[in-house]
């Protein structure tokens, strides 16, 4: 158990680590590639590190890399590659027709257990399996499998539809798919799949989702394009990329944005936070209900924009939140219920049943932890109806394993009466294993 008393202000400035969903997708293509691709910033946490192992058992080699941060002339070197999300790392492909057999263990990485298929089902002669822990065993990958059987692969998984998954590669044909559920991870892996395929692959989205896997595809000389809603890839030769930047995660940043709108007093700054616009329905969510967050907007690195925010604490009012703004806020709908439960008003979330495929069921985690706390949140078939309270009292949350659960426990912790015990705290190992140094640094700024 870990214990999160209510805290006195949080202040001062943080480099979130760095985005989860690009390093998944920066490790895969750079196998994929030929010739050495060096990452910078890439996450140092479960989830990607069991990315990295799967790259290396399909024959990429890694190095540690040094990282090459930009200095000025006479400026501290050392200075700027800590002000880097995570460490570098240099990957050699094996090209986009180079994996070799293997058994893949995902861990509890859904990202890569969906994406990892669609680069191995057009490899002829070639043989997988993929597993993962107990929370992977649970997580559907139908989703994949039926759109990759229909471009001729030849896939099997247990009960139709959950993994172990078995791969034997086949030849493909490109295909015309209309996504049944707006999935970021089912489009990248026929994205992947469409490079192998004979003829183009046309994927159409019910409603945008993240799009880093184009960007960066489009950076490694493939040829995707957006035609409406419908995302269409030509075969491939081969793919090449020198160098990945991967910005700070928002969706790890999301915590602290939450937490310093709730704790009276407090001023965050974040730094170098990834603001891809498929990814920021919770600022808009959040601005909604009233919040103070300033958008800073920087560069634009490796393809994807870059800036800062800050924020401070504001009162609350009720939002209702459902379709578009749903998958741009998929995994921060959790802390959109939290912030609920302090709004005048009752929100109301829908049209996000996914969230019940997450790394735990969301909808029934995230209301049996913020009900166990005071809150007054009643889960629906596809979301919550939360009540504002004006505050919660505390109590003991279970992360389920579920790393934004941990961490969800531990914010509305800061903000409670009572402080909030999180059994399961390690969880948050997934995504962020600074996660309670940052925490730490916040509360008592040097
Ligand atoms: C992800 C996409 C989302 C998200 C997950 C990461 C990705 O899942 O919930 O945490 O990296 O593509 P879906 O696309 O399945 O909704």
């Amino acid at each position: 158990m870990t214990r999160f008393d209510p805290s006195g202000p949080l202040r001062g400035s943080l480099r979130p680590p760095a985005d989860k969903s690009i390093s998944h997708r920066a490790a895969l293509i750079a196998a994929m590639s030929e010739g050495s691709t060096r990452i910078e910033g890439y996450l140092d946490a479960a989830d990607t590190n069991s990315t990295l192992a799967a790259v290396a058992d399909l024959g990429a080699q890694l190095g540690r890399g040094e990282t090459t941060a930009s200095v000025p002339p006479g400026g501290d070197l050392e200075a700027a590659r800590r002000a880097l999300p995570g460490p570098g790392h240099e990957i050699r492909g094996v090209g986009l027709r180079g994996p070799g057999s293997a058994a893949i263990d995902v861990g509890n990485a859904g990202t890569l257990l969906r994406l990892l298929p669609g680069w191995l089902a057009g490899q002829e002669g070639g043989r997988w399996r993929l597993d993962g822990d107990d929370s992977i065993r649970r997580r559907p990958v139908d989703r994949v499998a039926e759109p990759l059987r229909r471009m001729g692969a030849e896939l099997s998984c247990r009960e139709e539809r959950l993994p172990p998954l078995e791969i034997a590669g086949a030849p493909l044909r490109g295909i015309e798919y209309e996504l049944p559920v707006a999935s970021a991870q089912v489009k990248s892996c026929l994205l992947f799949a469409g490079l192998l395929a004979e003829g183009e692959t046309r994927i159409v989205e019910p409603l945008p989702t993240r799009d880093h896997s184009e960007r960066m595809l489009a950076a490694a000389g493939a040829d995707v394009r957006r035609e409406g809603d419908t995302v269409v890839i030509q075969p491939a030769e081969r793919l090449e990329i020198a160098h990945i930047v991967v910005p700070g995660d928002l969706s790890s940043a999301a915590f602290f944005v939450v937490a310093a709108l709730l704790v009276g007093g407090s001023e965050v700054a974040i730094e170098g936070v990834g603001l891809n616009p498929t990814r920021t329905g919770l600022l808009a969510i959040l601005e909604r209900m009233g919040a103070s967050i300033e958008t800073l907007p920087g560069t634009e690195r490796g393809g994807e924009p870059i800036g800062d925010l800050r924020v401070r604490p504001s009162a609350l009012a009720a939002t209702e939140v459902g379709g578009v703004e749903v998958p741009l806020a998929i995994d921060e709908l959790p802390l959109v219920a939290l912030a609920a439960c302090f709004a005048e008003g009752t929100t109301t979330i829908r049209d996000a049943a996914e969230l019940r495929r997450k790394e735990s069921d969301r909808i029934a985690t995230v209301s049996a932890a913020l009900n166990a706390l005071g809150g007054e949140v009643e889960a629906t078939a596809d979301g919550m109806v939360v009540t504002g309270t004006g505050g919660l009292r505390g109590g003991a949350v279970d992360s389920h394993g579920d790393h934004r659960i941990a961490m969800l426990g531990a914010v509305a912790g800061l903000a409670s009466e009572d402080g909030v015990e999180v059994r399961g705290m390690e969880a948050a190992a997934v995504s962020y294993p600074g996660f309670e140094a940052d925490l730490a640094s916040l509360l008592d700024p040097a």
